[in-house]
């Protein structure tokens, strides 16, 4: 059960939000033109998730887990202010930079910060807040941990009772975890601090922050009230921090992914020593559905040679999992290019106006397996052999090793991605919002690459001329900047077509 003081406290939450305002606060204003501004880069980016007038009811809403905010509620979960009251404006801007981790909430840290400001603006102004945002007390500032701080960390832990919910070993596991709901009567899970993934942040000073003013909206509570002393807070952070290891999967980026000019000729495989040379980018992943394992994290590192350009991704995946039988998924993995001239699409799956170039590579079906038993998953570097034209009746095509009959009687069956040719592991498509995708003709199909996996690592590289006279291909000219997202399907999670861990956009800057 809760302990006494969360009841008290939740009554004193209860109370002071249906009270009158308090004498001190003012009521909140609204800068119009920031406001204004804001709601344009609202309908672009947020809308389809959060809904056109912040409902938490977006069109890819039906696909989340958790779902949306909805602004309406007023729950905001990383705020510096005390509960109840409206969020900083810094907090919402904070969360657009770093979104929330283990959620879908992206990071926006490819837009100006001016954008980020002006459609925070929007957002408070939706919320229904009628005061400004209350300065929360004062953060106390950590010392760095030492094993005393950590000693007297796991006695205020039993003592404020933290492991009712987040359990002894820090993993979520408590006494009352399974029975906790959020404001809307959903399911919620304690923090399993052993995963190193917080929303708000994974330092001392934002884990102080969330044990002070809890998480708006769930069974978190604020411990401002109940402290004994400030000491027990800084105590409480590094004793969570020891269980994580002092991760934090969240890291703030630049949201640039430098493209080098190789010295030689662009690696085509990922055995070259020149990847070494490269400093990896790291990448947090959104899952749209999150099922409780720890979100993903890509590595992209990127080369070129003034012809052509390579990207090798590489992510950490304990099974190696392919498409099989109904019940079977495999793992897949895509790189998105917008196409437009404009600001980029959403990072979903583009727009109707604004279409984007997908490169996507699925782990080959179980048969090849059985062919290929024990070697590297698949390995097409460049040359294919030609496709069987007369057996299939279709134009000539330079198939992988993969186009393969296992594909074919899909194909026959009608299914577009199993036509000879686009069968094949690496594949060239194109989509203009939700449902749209669709392969590139078979002469089309330029992009090539290979992959494998090994101690519970995929690594894939994808390969392509940096031109491309495909009409509906992205054009990676050396000097030019291009908006760049990621998608990563994992079989073991069950993760096929929508459900799946993305990014948002981020630039690939071609030197
Ligand atoms: C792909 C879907 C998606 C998009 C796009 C998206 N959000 Fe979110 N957002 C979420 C989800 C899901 C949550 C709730 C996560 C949770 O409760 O853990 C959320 C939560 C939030 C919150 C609450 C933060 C808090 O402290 O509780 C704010 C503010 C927010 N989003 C603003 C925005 C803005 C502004 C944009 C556009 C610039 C945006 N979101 C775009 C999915 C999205
Ligand atoms: C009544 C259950 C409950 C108790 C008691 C509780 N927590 Fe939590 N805590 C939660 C839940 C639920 C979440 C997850 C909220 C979410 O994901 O939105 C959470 C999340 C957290 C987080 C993650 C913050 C982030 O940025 O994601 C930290 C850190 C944390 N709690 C620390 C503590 C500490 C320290 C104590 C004791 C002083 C404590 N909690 C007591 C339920 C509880």
């Amino acid at each position: 059960m809760f302990p006494r003081r969360v009841f008290l406290l939740a009554a004193w939450v209860l109370l002071s939000a249906v009270a009158a305002p308090p004498a001190w606060a003012a009521p909140l204003k609204i800068d119009p033109r920031l406001a204004e501004r804001g709601k344009a880069i609202y309908a672009r980016e947020c809308s389809v998730c959060h809904g056109p007038a912040g409902k938490g009811d977006g069109e890819a809403s039906y696909l989340l887990f958790p779902a949306p905010r909805d602004f309406t509620t007023k729950m905001f979960k990383v705020r510096t202010t005390p509960p109840g009251e409206a969020p900083q404006r810094s907090d919402i801007v904070r969360v657009l930079l770093l979104g929330l981790p283990g959620s879908t909430m992206p990071s926006f840290v490819s837009l100006p910060e001016s954008d980020l400001r002006a459609v925070a603006e929007y957002v408070l102004s939706l919320t229904g807040f009628e005061n400004e945002p209350a300065e929360f007390v004062k953060i106390p500032k950590a010392p760095p941990a030492t094993p005393e701080w950590i000693a007297k960390g796991k006695a205020a832990y039993a003592k404020y009772e933290c492991n009712k919910c987040h359990g002894d070993k820090g993993d979520g596991k408590g006494p009352s975890a399974a029975e906790l709901k959020d404001y809307a009567k959903r399911p919620i899970r304690p923090n399993d601090y052993t995963r190193g993934v917080f929303k708000g942040g994974g330092d001392p000073q934002s884990i102080i922050t969330r044990i002070m003013t809890g998480i708006e909206g769930t069974p978190m509570p604020s411990h401002a009230e109940v402290l004994e002393k400030q000491e027990d807070v800084i105590a409480l952070a590094h004793y969570v921090r020891q269980f994580s290891k002092g991760r934090d999967f969240w890291q703030p980026s630049t949201g640039v992914i430098p493209a080098r000019r190789t010295q030689g000729k662009t690696p085509l495989r990922m055995s070259d020593s020149q990847w070494a040379k490269v400093i990896p980018t790291p990448i947090p992943m959104m899952q749209l559905y999150n099922d409780g394992r720890p979100p993903i994290e890509l590595s992209v590192r990127a080369l070129h040679d003034e012809t052509r350009i390579s990207i090798l991704l590489e992510w950490d995946d304990a099974t190696l999992d392919r498409m099989g039988s109904v019940n079977t998924f495999g793992d897949a993995v895509a790189i998105q290019f917008s196409l437009g001239e404009k600001d980029p699409p959403l990072f979903v799956m583009g727009a109707r106006d604004n279409l984007v170039n997908i490169w996507h590579w699925t782990a080959p079906s179980a048969d090849v397996e059985a062919t290929y038993a024990g070697m590297a998953v698949d390995d097409y570097p460049l040359a294919g052999q030609p496709y069987p034209r007369r057996a299939m009746g279709h134009p000539n095509i330079v198939a992988s090793r993969a186009t393969r009959p296992p594909f074919i009687s899909a194909w026959a069956a009608g299914n577009p991605i199993s036509s000879p040719g686009l069968a094949r592991p690496f594949m060239d498509l194109n989509a203009g919002g939700f449902g749209t995708l669709q392969p590139q003709g078979p002469k089309d199909q330029n992009v090539q690459g290979q992959a494998r996996w090994a101690g519970g690592k995929w690594r894939v590289v994808f390969t392509r001329t940096m031109e491309s006279p495909g009409k509906q291909d992205a054009q990676l000219l050396a000097g030019s900047i291009h908006p760049i997202g990621f998608a990563v399907w994992d079989g073991a999670r069950r993760d096929r077509n929508g459900q799946k861990s993305v990014t948002t956009w981020y630039k690939l800057r071609i030197e």
